[in-house]
């Protein structure tokens, strides 16, 4: 199949790289947004959202020509969605995004048209609430325009070529339509394309952030059990991992992002009954937050009154989003104990909170503190020199809750060190 113009609906983090791409790959590309600022601001090649690479390739698309910024879309030959799709209350999932854009796409659709949705949705959402929307326009899916789903699986930081060079998994409602997703993406995916059908599709996004989530769970219940029995996570798990068959993930301040710890609940709504692992899992990352506040608890007594600088709010490292974030869940929940939060996050210095007290720069964050709280990883705050910041806070404790600092380094200096799962150092060894 062949497709001279495509119209893509959600200009995030998914859908303005994926326009963008297939406009540089010399294919017309209507991106369409709901949001009114985003589609002014990049009409005049102003992004709102940042990822390494995305300015250039966004204006390169606009100043080639075939990228076109829209409120509403247009007839094309496919139509790709990558709307969001978080939880309600309940953590029921929220397709009401889909919904809205599969409707909006039915005075365009015409016969021989390619829908694919990209965004991550619940099990049979293609089949089930995608299609018959589609059909109300008279023409029949599968029959008369072409249905598929296809998973993004790109790494934040990362996505402009994993865009590229990712597998990608194309599941149709029928064979034609897997087809012709393939006929699609192949304009610039360098990964192998696999297909299959729409459901197994959904599933296997769902899975992959799913089996991620549990993993991270059980490195966190693995860090309790450090702290309680005088144990270095961190030590230990780099020793159970030179086992050749076990690879077990990182503990941290708990799992954020609009993916791994929306997705798996996904699952767990469709089918409570059958998903026991998958909700403790989601628990048990969820609780994480209030982990950190209770380990900061118990080295400074009581948070009452305490300063203590929030050094970075995103949900992962050297990431601009803050979407379902556990640094920031651990910064308002400081807050909530009485503690006086000061807030740094490199990647969002505009960011304001009613919460908490946010600094454009690290120095202002850290001079009146009374501990430095490491929560995200990012590569400025992992390279921060303890020496050099020692001169410039009143702090002499640091608590690290992403494994990002090294002990001996800030203890010279002069700091007291605590590490998030490092039962050694908590009990002074
Ligand atoms: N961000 C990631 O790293 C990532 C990775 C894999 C999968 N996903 C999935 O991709 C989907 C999109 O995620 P995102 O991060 O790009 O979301 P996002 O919030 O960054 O962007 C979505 C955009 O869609 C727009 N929108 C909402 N309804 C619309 C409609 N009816 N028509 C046109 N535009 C509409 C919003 O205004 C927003 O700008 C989600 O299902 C997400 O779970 C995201």
């Amino acid at each position: 199949m062949k497709f001279n113009t495509i119209c893509v609906l959600g200009l995030g983090y998914i859908g303005l790289p994926t326009a963008s791409t297939f406009a540089t790959s010399g294919i017309k590309v209507i991106g369409v947004d709901i949001n009114k600022q985003i589609v002014a601001g990049l009409q005049n090649g102003h992004l709102h959202l940042y990822e390494p690479g995305l300015r250039t390739l966004v204006q390169a698309a606009l100043r080639s020509g075939n990228l076109t910024i829209n409120s509403q879309p247009e007839a094309a030959d496919a139509f790709i969605i990558a709307v969001p799709t978080p939880f309600k209350e309940q953590k029921k999932a929220d397709l009401s995004f889909v919904e809205s854009a599969a409707q909006s796409i039915l005075p365009h659709l015409r016969k021989g048209n390619l829908v694919v949705l990209e965004s991550t949705s619940p099990p049979r959402t293609t089949v089930d609430l995608v299609a018959p929307i589609l059909d109300r326009s008279g023409l029949k899916a599968g029959q008369d325009f072409l249905l598929a789903y296809s998973p993004e699986r790109v790494l934040p930081g990362q996505i402009l070529r994993e865009l590229i060079e990712n597998t990608r998994v194309i599941g149709g409602i029928n064979a034609a339509s897997a087809e012709a997703g393939r006929d699609l993406y192949t304009t610039f995916v360098r990964g192998e394309i696999i297909l299959t059908d729409a459901t197994t599709a959904e599933m296997v996004k769902l899975m992959e952030n799913t089996s991620r989530d549990v993993n991270i769970a059980l490195a966190n219940e693995f860090s309790h059990l450090a702290e309680k029995y005088g144990v270095d996570v961190w030590e230990a798990i780099r020793l159970a991992n030179r086992h050749p068959r076990v690879k077990i993930l990182n503990p941290g301040p708990g799992v954020g992002g609009h993916c791994i710890s929306v997705d798996p609940w996904f699952l767990v709504e469709a089918s409570p009954e059958i998903t026991p692992l998958i909700r403790t899992a989601r628990e048990i990352n969820d609780n994480q937050p209030q982990h950190v506040v209770d380990f900061c608890r118990q080295k400074l007594g009581t948070l009452k009154g305490k300063t203590i600088s929030a050094l970075g709010l995103a949900y992962k490292a050297d990431v601009d989003d803050l979407r379902e974030s556990p640094a920031l869940m651990v910064g308002e929940l400081l807050n909530k104990a009485g503690a006086k939060v000061v807030a740094y996050e490199p990647f969002k210095i505009d960011f304001s909170h009613p919460d908490l007290k946010v600094e454009k720069n690290f120095r202002d964050a850290i001079t009146e503190s009374k501990v430095l709280l490491l929560l995200v990883a990012h590569t400025e705050l992992r390279n921060l020199v303890p020496s050099e910041v020692a001169q410039l806070t009143a702090a002499r404790m640091v608590i690290d809750t992403v494994g990002g600092w090294e002990k001996e380094k800030w203890e010279a200096a002069g700091f007291q060190y605590f590490r998030l799962g490092d039962g050694k150092s908590m009990q002074g060894k």
